[in-house]
């Protein structure tokens, strides 16, 4: 079982014990993964293209490739959130969302973005700091963001990027944030559909090892992300641009393929069971 927690806005409000959610992450998020994650305790999150996992999950919509309406409203039948990110707060999504019975989330990357989406009519929202792993929306690092966003809106703040052990979540919570949301660190997990060159390159890398380019652009331009700086070193001789990252059973060479991680990937030094990462995230509690 869970340890139990004093509960967070963010726990009450998505009906699981631990303020943690696991991102959804294209490409290499799975059912199994989100799975894991719910049975632990937190949110479970799998992209839009996944079949959702029972229990605590949610799903999550990128705005450049948003279904029609009435498939978001599908969606968030079977999810108990419905998330989107990379695109301006749309009420419309947002009302597909509830009119399906799903909680509406919104990843943001500022306070302005933040009050839109409270203003569109979300019930959470999630502040993106410039450490983050995949897309990165903001500019802003996660102890600038997180508290502006805290102050612009009243509806409950998740934080995001860079948070890769229990200490940081420790310090995310106690900044105010009301849950914290996890990527890079569960890419490592055996759950993920990560390719085996990818995980073993983050298990690999340091802090340092990060950079923010907006490189892998194919379908997808003008989106800035954070990547391994080797993998960018490599598509730049190759000219791989596909946004996809290496995942098991792609028949492409991995070491140019989009390596996303986030600034805290220095302090992942192993690949343990996502349900051992959920412990030991949340030990200093
Ligand atoms: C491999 C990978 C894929 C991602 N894909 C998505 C996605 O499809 N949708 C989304 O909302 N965020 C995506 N993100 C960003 C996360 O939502 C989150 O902001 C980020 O993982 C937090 O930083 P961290 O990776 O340092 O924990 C992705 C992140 C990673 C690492």
């Amino acid at each position: 079982m869970p340890p139990v927690l004093s509960s967070t806005r963010f726990t009450d409000l998505v009906g699981c014990p631990l303020p943690l959610q696991l991102a959804a992450m294209g490409g290499v998020g799975t059912t199994a993964l989100a799975e894991a994650v719910a049975t632990a305790g937190g949110l479970g999150m799998v992209p839009s293209s996944e079949t959702p996992a029972s229990g605590a999950c949610g799903s999550t919509f990128l705005m450049p490739f948003a279904p029609p309406l009435d498939v978001v409203r599908e969606t968030a039948m079977a999810v108990r959130v419905a998330e989107f990110f990379y695109g301006d707060p749309d009420r419309r999504m947002v009302e597909a969302a509830h009119r399906g019975g799903a909680l509406a989330g919104w990843q943001v990357g500022s306070a302005g973005e933040a009050s839109a989406a409270e203003e569109a009519g979300c019930d959470y929202v999630v502040a993106q700091g410039i450490e983050a792993g995949g897309h990165v929306r903001g500019t802003q690092p996660l102890a600038e963001v997180v508290p502006a966003v805290l102050a612009a809106v009243r509806i409950p703040v998740v934080a995001a990027g860079g948070v890769a052990t229990s200490r940081r979540v420790a310090e995310v919570i106690a900044m105010g944030a009301d849950a914290v949301r996890v990527g890079t660190r569960f890419v490592t997990s055996p759950e993920s559909r990560a390719h085996t060159d990818y995980v073993v390159s983050l298990l690999e890398a340091s802090s340092e090892d990060t950079v923010l380019t907006d490189w892998f652009s194919e379908g997808w331009p003008g989106a800035p992300h954070r990547v391994l700086r080797r993998a960018l070193d490599s598509a730049r001789e190759t000219g791989w641009r596909q946004t996809v990252p290496p995942y098991r059973g792609v028949e492409h060479t991995t070491s140019d393929m989009a390596m996303y991680a986030g600034m805290g990937v220095g302090d992942i030094i192993d690949s343990l069971p996502a349900a051992e990462v959920v412990a030991d995230l949340v030990r200093l509690l």
